[in-house]
């Protein structure tokens, strides 16, 4: 591979909810009421219908534990992500993904707290001191209780106050951040919560799908207007959940494209024209036919970093600059994650040859973190954490990618 374009932000991405700890908000009210029961019905089987884990018999006491499934104190972020940060610059990253928690910075409705904004402030600030450009994502899975319990994405008038709420985020960081995500895959926060009701609101049903759909369609519409009325020069996007629909067998090709349609297209179809750039998250492929053999992650999911590339191209149609704002994997032995961070820039590297415009890639995660569903056991961290101790100890992958950036990124000039 050759050096990636001047500029290209070679990163990581975390989120409030799942390494900070400490949270009081709609997903902790629904850990309190699920925990134990999906101890009870933990299996190998892994969310998405794809291959049992393989690291079943390791995870399984873990998976039966009901306190897996109660974030609790997380990594404690909150209050070590100086730390955090230098182990992220100490990898040559320049850019960090991070978000903001709407229920610490509005704990109550219409009362914004000024320590949680004074905190989100020091954050951008100790990432640009460490030369980490930082993207910060608004909405990333959590609501405030108040708005959790009048149904969030179905709350009579949310995108209002989704849009007051990012108007005041915006204006604390304004003179430290440029860069922000509205939205964090609405495809997957309206399906999991609002169609099959495994996630909260625990919704089911087409119907309040369709509805939360439309919301965070408007949300994002209200919220990137709002950014662009205290900062003009914001950079607004949303991160798209997108999967590569593939088949070996020819006369299925036309059904992969109508499933890479209706999985992938309706949020970037509806909100491209209200973005400066548009965010990737790439984790699996879905395979119409006969499946390509290929190592799993720690979560059955088949790894196929090739499909980037695919990714990519299709977003590409929406003429808007694209970040990868999230891709990695499960994978507490740290087998696979190196050559997977490898494979997926050099398909993004193919992706930029043919003419894509990505400017980023941001691995999902900095940390092992509390992965929603599963609870801690999935391990997504370049950097393990040791949940009982809160001891850091940075992966032999982190140090590959440490060198593939040395190696990728395009001298300053
Ligand atoms: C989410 C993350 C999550 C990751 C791995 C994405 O769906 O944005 O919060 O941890 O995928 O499942």
């Amino acid at each position: 591979m050759t050096p990636f374009p001047p500029g290209f932000l070679f990163g990581t991405s975390t989120s409030a909810h799942q390494v900070e700890g400490g949270q009081v908000n709609d997903w902790t009210e629904w850990e309190a009421i699920t925990a134990t029961q999906r101890a009870r019905s933990a299996r190998a089987s892994s969310r998405y219908g794809q291959h049992p884990s393989p690291v079943w018999q390791a995870i399984k006491t873990a998976a039966k534990d009901p306190a897996n499934y109660r974030s609790g104190r997380a990594a404690d972020h909150y209050h070590r992500y100086e730390a955090d940060l230098d182990i992220a610059a100490s990898l040559g990253t320049n850019a960090y993904r991070f978000s903001v928690e709407w229920s610490r910075i509005e704990p109550k409705p219409g009362e914004f707290d000024q320590a949680a904004l004074a905190h989100y402030v020091a954050v951008a600030k100790a990432c640009r001191e460490r030369g980490l450009e930082p993207l910060v994502t608004l909405w990333h899975f959590t609501f405030p209780r108040w708005l959790g319990e009048q149904g969030g994405w179905l709350a009579p008038g949310v995108e209002n106050k989704f849009a007051v709420f990012a108007e005041v985020v915006t204006r604390a960081l304004a003179p430290h951040v440029s860069m922000f995500t509205t939205l964090n895959e609405p495809e997957v926060a309206s399906s999991l919560g609002y169609y099959l009701g495994i996630w909260p609101p625990g919704r089911r049903g087409l119907i309040s799908y369709l509805r939360a759909r439309r919301a965070l369609v408007r949300g994002h519409i209200a919220a990137a207007q709002a950014i662009k009325a205290v900062k003009p020069d914001a950079r607004v996007g949303f991160s798209a959940s997108q999967i590569d629909f593939v088949t070996t067998i020819p006369f299925l090709r036309p059904f992969v494209e109508i499933a890479a349609r209706l999985a992938n297209d309706y949020f970037p179809a509806r909100l491209h024209n209200h973005c400066d750039w548009i965010g990737a998250q790439y984790y699996f492929q879905r395979t119409l036919g006969r499946h390509r053999s290929a190592p799993n992650s720690d979560m059955g999911w088949g790894l196929h970093p090739e499909g980037h590339e695919a990714v990519l191209k299709r977003l590409a149609r929406f003429h808007r600059p694209l970040y990868v704002t999230e891709s990695g994997l499960a994978d507490a032995a740290d087998a696979h994650r190196a050559g997977y961070i490898e494979e997926t820039l050099a398909a993004i590297d193919r992706a930029i040859a043919d003419g894509v415009d990505c400017r980023g890639y941001l691995h999902w995660s900095l940390l092992d973190n509390f992965e929603w569903h599963e609870g801690f056991w999935p391990e997504f961290g370049l950097v393990h954490v040791d949940h009982a101790t809160l001891r850091r100890t940075v992966r032999p992958s982190a140090r590959e990618y440490a060198k593939l950036i040395a190696q990728l990124k395009s001298p300053t000039p």
